[in-house]
């Protein structure tokens, strides 16, 4: 891939972000464990959709439903049948591929060499061959663009068949079939299930809403791009209940709203696009993808769903429980319909990542400098302020922590008397931290401080009581 994407991973690893899971051994793939300003960030991403969905949206709860839930869930949901991948392999490298990920790449190809229509073409014959499932069409179509596989360079590829992407265990202590259960490859259906619970027990009126953030897993085939399509992830989604025949107005509101949403965060206007859905899922009457341009091309991030009542309806049928809904304004009894956003933490992570990551050259030629620094908004950052004595000596790291254990009870700081001055800033500019407060012999006398920016370095000085309320207004949404 490309060499920017490479540097960004790099710089991820090397300053604390991500890190392989069980790298000792070699690494799990398609894993990934967050290190100490990954896991703030992280924190800092959950933090903002669940205050902007359950505080700033009075008719939106919040639910934390469990991981496992009754294997009837995912018949109910389709998943069992058709929460599939279509998979080929190359027989000479003995490698597996998605069959649908061999043609898009394909695509992508043409569409670098010029050719965007054929590009289309292709994505658009594909597309239809995936709604008819037919993989024997899937398979000539591979054969007939001549895709050749990476590893081995040959076309001699087995028949496609579908992979289901549903991880299974087993409950209890007898390991046979009747107590296999499923990891949830979506966050959503915990909230279906609890249709009735959450309406009745928080006293909910139609039109409402339920975010959840929490765990998916999905064992995906082919495992690229980083985070990006991960096999242990995290999922933020809100299912809207409305009126049947109201669904496409909330649609498009939500679909506004979440884009808002995006933008607040500092991505610039840009390098975010809607990608309206033209072949839809069974279940659904309108769907949208928010997708952002990473550096590997504009790649989902949301996907906003007129999801209809095919899910409460198939779960009314399969459990044979009433889950209905008496609307006292129009005396009527009826199966809401939902209209839902969904948006993969770890996907924003590498969103706000990608978008933070900045290389500036300074100075001038033949003597040019350069400086790395991650240009998060500041709320989102995972190390708000950094406090840092000059030097070692004549009291200025007592009067350092003295400031730094006001900021502390607030916000995410840290304090950091070891290296030179300047090396302690690059560190800071790393990890994105936006401001750093030195504190200087004249900080003894007159209680003021420098406060560095992040993106500008330059200092201004100030009191240390308006140093703090700068960090306080800064760092907020
Ligand atoms: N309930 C609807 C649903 O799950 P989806 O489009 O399959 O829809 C929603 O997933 C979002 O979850 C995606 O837009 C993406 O951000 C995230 N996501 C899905 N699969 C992922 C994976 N393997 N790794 C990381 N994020 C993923």
């Amino acid at each position: 891939e490309n060499n920017l994407f490479k540097d960004i991973v790099a710089h991820a690893k090397e300053y604390g972000f991500v890190y392989q899971s069980s790298e000792i051994y070699d690494g799990l793939q398609a894993v990934y464990d967050y290190g100490p300003y990954g896991a703030e960030l992280k924190k800092n991403i959950k933090e903002l959709w669940w205050n902007t969905m359950t505080r700033f949206h009075d008719d939106i709860v919040g639910l934390d439903s469990a991981i496992f839930m009754h294997p009837d869930t995912w018949k109910a949901s389709g998943h069992i049948d058709s929460f599939n991948d279509p998979m080929i392999d190359n027989k000479d490298s003995k490698k597996r591929y998605r069959a649908d990920v061999l043609i898009e790449d394909k695509a992508a190809a043409y569409e670098k060499d010029g050719d965007k229509d054929k590009a289309q073409a292709l994505l658009d014959k594909m597309g239809q061959l995936m709604t008819d499932e037919d993989m024997e069409g899937l398979r000539n179509l591979i054969i007939e663009e001549g895709i050749k596989c990476p590893v081995s360079g040959t076309d001699n590829w087995t028949e496609v068949r579908q992979f289901n992407l549903m991880f299974s265990t087993q409950i209890g202590s007898v390991a046979d079939d009747s107590n296999k259960i499923y990891l949830r490859p979506e966050t959503a259906q915990g909230i279906f299930v609890n249709f009735l619970n959450v309406q009745k027990t928080a006293r909910m009126k139609v039109p409402f809403g339920i975010a959840q953030i929490g765990k998916a897993f999905r064992n995906e085939i082919v495992a690229r791009q980083f985070i990006f399509r991960m096999r242990e992830f995290e999922q933020m989604e809100m299912q809207f209940f409305v009126r049947p025949g109201e669904e496409l107005d909330w649609y498009e509101k939500w679909r506004d709203t979440r884009m808002k949403w995006h933008k607040a965060l500092g991505i610039p206007e840009n390098k975010l696009k809607f990608h309206i859905h033209e072949k839809l899922a069974h279940y659904a009457n309108a769907a949208v993808d928010v997708e952002f341009e990473f550096p590997f091309g504009f790649k989902e991030i949301e996907g906003i769903h007129s999801r209809t009542d095919f899910d409460l309806k198939r779960h009314m049928e399969v459990s044979k429980k009433k889950i209905q809904y008496f609307d006292p304004e129009i005396s009527k009894n009826y199966i809401p319909y939902v209209v839902e956003t969904s948006v993969g933490c770890d996907r924003l992570f590498l969103m706000l990542m990608c978008n933070a990551f900045t290389e500036e050259v300074t100075g001038e030629e033949g003597n040019e400098k350069k400086r790395i620094y991650l240009k998060f908004k500041p709320a989102l950052a995972p190390v708000k302020a950094a406090v840092l004595p000059l030097t070692k000596k004549d009291g200025l790291p007592e009067k350092a922590r003295e400031i730094y254990k006001q900021l502390k009870s607030m916000h995410n700081v840290v304090y950091e008397e070891a290296a030179s001055i300047g090396k302690r800033y690059t560190r800071q500019d790393l990890i994105g931290t936006p401001y750093c407060i030195a504190v200087d012999h004249q900080t003894l006398e007159d209680d003021t401080v420098t406060i560095r920016d992040r993106d500008t370095t330059s200092q201004e000085r100030m009191s240390i009581d308006d140093a703090i309320k700068f960090i306080n207004d800064k760092c907020s949404f």
